[in-house]
């Protein structure tokens, strides 16, 4: 299948926010309601994304971000100037500052260079008697072996975080990811599967630990929407109990995401569609290589379809796709290379690999058959 030239100021992007009718209507809803802030339907969605992962509502926060809730997640952790915390060097930036937040040393570690997840291995690596918990990232929508990952913090009392930002609908053995370990993040950004423009949630397996951020997200406040109590004879009164900002999602987001998540299932379905495609055409490149198959024991949310080829050619690669309007990209790329996080490349042989080799290319619902046709002749006309 060919498809004529894109036109020269069109790029097919590598993330699309798939939103329509039925988020428009849900909007209107909202507006005409006149109740923008944290109303029914952020209550709704907190409840509905419980359902979804299979957890109670009690283990969950709505808050503005993932990296706002990573935030949350670092203070609850308690941790001190002698205690370390590990994260991939493969990570988002803002799971770093969150990590470098926790008032503790933050230890980077290696990842796998095929899968971009972090093994026991990397992990132990860098352990030591002051480890205290671990912000883990799972890359593309791909879980990390929890098998191994879960037992090993236990071994050693690590606390395990999850950053499940680009992983809301993956599962390790039907067990959703975020809920394996003490907290976890979501991300409901522009670039993300599910998306309400900007938006995240928070996990906490202990609901004391969520009903602690809470008060900390309404400004130490005690009511539930973070406003004065409407009831008693002087509702104005309030208490304070303790140190606190304000993070809300706010109802116009969340009813947006409460859309999103009715449509996941759907969303999931196309990317797997264009995952296989992918795959199947991409198969018998002998200069490219696929991403690894999906553990048998992971459903993915298919975040990203991340190729690797040589070094050098890899830049040629995404250069080639940029120049036939075909948008492509690394991530996550690596903080031991920044100068805030650098630490010396040498015990990162996984990570650098994995960075001078690796091409994430377009993966979102509004791309067609068309496209995706597009994109495999793209690459099959790069001279490797
Ligand atoms: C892996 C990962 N974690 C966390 C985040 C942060 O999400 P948010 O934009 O909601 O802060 C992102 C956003 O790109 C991400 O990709």
């Amino acid at each position: 299948m060919t498809r004529p030239p894109l036109p020269p100021d069109h790029e097919i992007r590598l993330f699309h926010p798939d939103l329509g009718e039925r988020e428009l209507a849900a909007l209107a809803g909202v507006i005409e309601s006149a109740w923008l802030g944290k109303g029914e339907q952020t209550r709704n969605f907190e409840d509905e994304f419980a359902a979804h992962l299979g957890v109670s509502p009690s283990q969950i926060l709505s808050i503005h971000s993932a990296t706002d809730g990573l935030f949350y997640i670092a203070e609850a952790l308690q941790l001190e100037a002698r205690d370390e915390i590990i994260l991939p060097s493969i990570s988002f930036v803002g799971a770093a500052q969150a990590a470098a937040h926790s008032g503790a040393r933050v230890v980077l570690c290696d990842a796998c260079p095929r899968s971009l997840n972090v093994r026991v291995a990397d992990l132990d690596r860098v352990r030591t008697p002051r480890s205290k918990a671990v912000m883990l990232l799972h890359f593309g929508g791909v879980s990390c072996d929890m098998d191994s990952i879960v037992p090993w913090c236990q071994a050693h009392g690590i606390t395990l975080v999850e950053d499940a930002a680009c992983a809301p609908a993956t599962r390790w053995r039907g067990r959703a990811i975020g809920s394996l370990g003490s907290y976890a993040a979501w991300s409901f950004d522009s670039m993300k599967i599910m998306t309400a423009g900007e938006g995240g949630l928070v996990y906490a397996a202990d609901p004391e630990a969520r009903a602690s951020m809470a008060l900390r997200a309404s400004m130490g406040m005690t009511s539930s929407s973070g406003y004065a109590s409407t009831t008693g004879d002087r509702w104005w009164e309030f208490d304070v109990q303790g140190s606190g900002r304000r993070s809300v999602i706010g109802d116009m987001a969340a009813s947006v995401a409460r859309v999103q998540l009715r449509r996941l299932p759907e969303f999931i379905a196309r990317r797997r569609q264009i995952d296989s495609a992918y795959r199947n055409a991409l198969a018998n490149i002998d200069w490219l290589t696929l991403p690894l198959p999906v553990d048998s024991r992971c459903e993915s949310s298919y975040y990203f379809f991340a190729v690797q080829c040589a070094a050098g050619q890899r830049d040629r690669l995404a250069q080639h796709l940029r120049g036939l309007g075909v948008y492509t990209s690394f991530r996550y790329y690596p903080l031991h290379r920044t100068q805030y996080f650098r630490a010396p490349a040498a015990d990162f042989p996984g990570a650098n690999l994995a960075a001078d080799t690796t091409l994430c290319l377009p993966l979102h619902t509004r791309l067609d058959d068309v496209d995706v046709a597009y994109i495999v002749d793209a690459i099959r006309t790069f001279r490797a």
